[in-house]
């Protein structure tokens, strides 16, 4: 049976994690079933894609029994086979959210971060519990944290903080919105909706100029935003 289960509501595509009695934990496994979903056409068809776990864990992170005694060489391996999920799951060109109740931690995190938006209700409780673990968190966290809060707090998050609550994501910009327990996925899903209502090729065009802007001059940056609004000036229903 599959880790990761893929459905549509209506355009949107709902990706559950599967893995409840370990807490969503992100075994290789599991990776794998993600990377199967991110090609199925429920997924590639959607308009718009929401990532989502369960009651008591969105995911408590990696799966702390694959990290042990990896080799340099089985690190090596790791990201060529499934640990890349997370930057293809940044790569999609549609829209993506997370709903996150539960515990969101460590790799976990980082899977929400990799999605445009997060909506988390009361009961999520976030951390980093890498660097106590004597790694860091290697799945785009350390630069999509630093990009959405700046060093300082990342640090902060990293170094300091062992946890934080969703009002505290809230405030440093890590989640989008904070909603009552129970109703993160309804939101997201109600969010998803309103954006599968915006022309795709704008809504895709404008977030992957954004994605690229940390890695680009403003001049580029500047360029890349005129060229794809030339693209879009001739699309159907452009003024
Ligand atoms: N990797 C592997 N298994 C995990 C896991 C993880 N990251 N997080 C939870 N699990 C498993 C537990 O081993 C347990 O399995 P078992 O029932 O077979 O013993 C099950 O999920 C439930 O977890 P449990 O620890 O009993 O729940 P809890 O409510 O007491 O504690 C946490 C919840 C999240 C505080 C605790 O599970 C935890 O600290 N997990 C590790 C978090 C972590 O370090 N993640 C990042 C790694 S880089």
């Amino acid at each position: 049976m599959s880790l990761v289960e893929v459905s549509r509501d209506g355009v949107v595509c709902v990706v559950r994690l599967r893995r409840e009695e370990k807490l969503n934990a992100l075994s290789s496994a599991l990776e794998s079933d993600l990377k199967d979903v991110l090609a199925s056409d429920e997924l590639r068809t959607s308009a718009c894609v929401v990532v989502t776990g369960g009651e008591r864990a969105f995911s408590a992170g990696a799966d702390v029994n694959e990290l042990r005694d990896r080799t340099p060489e089985a690190v090596v391996d790791y990201y060529r086979e499934t640990g890349d999920v997370y930057e293809r799951v940044a790569a999609l060109p549609q829209p993506t959210l997370s709903a996150i109740s539960g515990y969101c931690l460590g790799g976990g995190l980082e899977l929400a971060l990799a999605t445009d938006f997060r909506i988390a209700d009361e009961t999520a409780a976030f951390g980093f519990p890498e660097v106590a673990l004597g790694i860091l968190p290697s799945s785009g966290g350390t630069q999509r944290v630093t990009r959405l809060v700046g060093p300082a707090r990342a640090k902060e998050l990293m170094l300091l903080r062992p946890r934080f609550d969703a009002r505290e994501a809230l405030a440093y910009g890590l989640v989008t919105e904070v909603v009552p327990d129970g109703t993160a996925l309804g939101r997201a899903l109600e969010l998803a909706r309103g954006l599968a209502e915006l022309p795709p090729l704008a809504a895709s065009v404008t977030k992957q100029a954004i994605d690229a802007m940390p890695e680009s001059s403003q001049a580029a940056g500047i360029l890349i935003e005129r060229l794809a609004y030339g693209l879009l000036s001739q699309t159907e229903g452009a003024p």
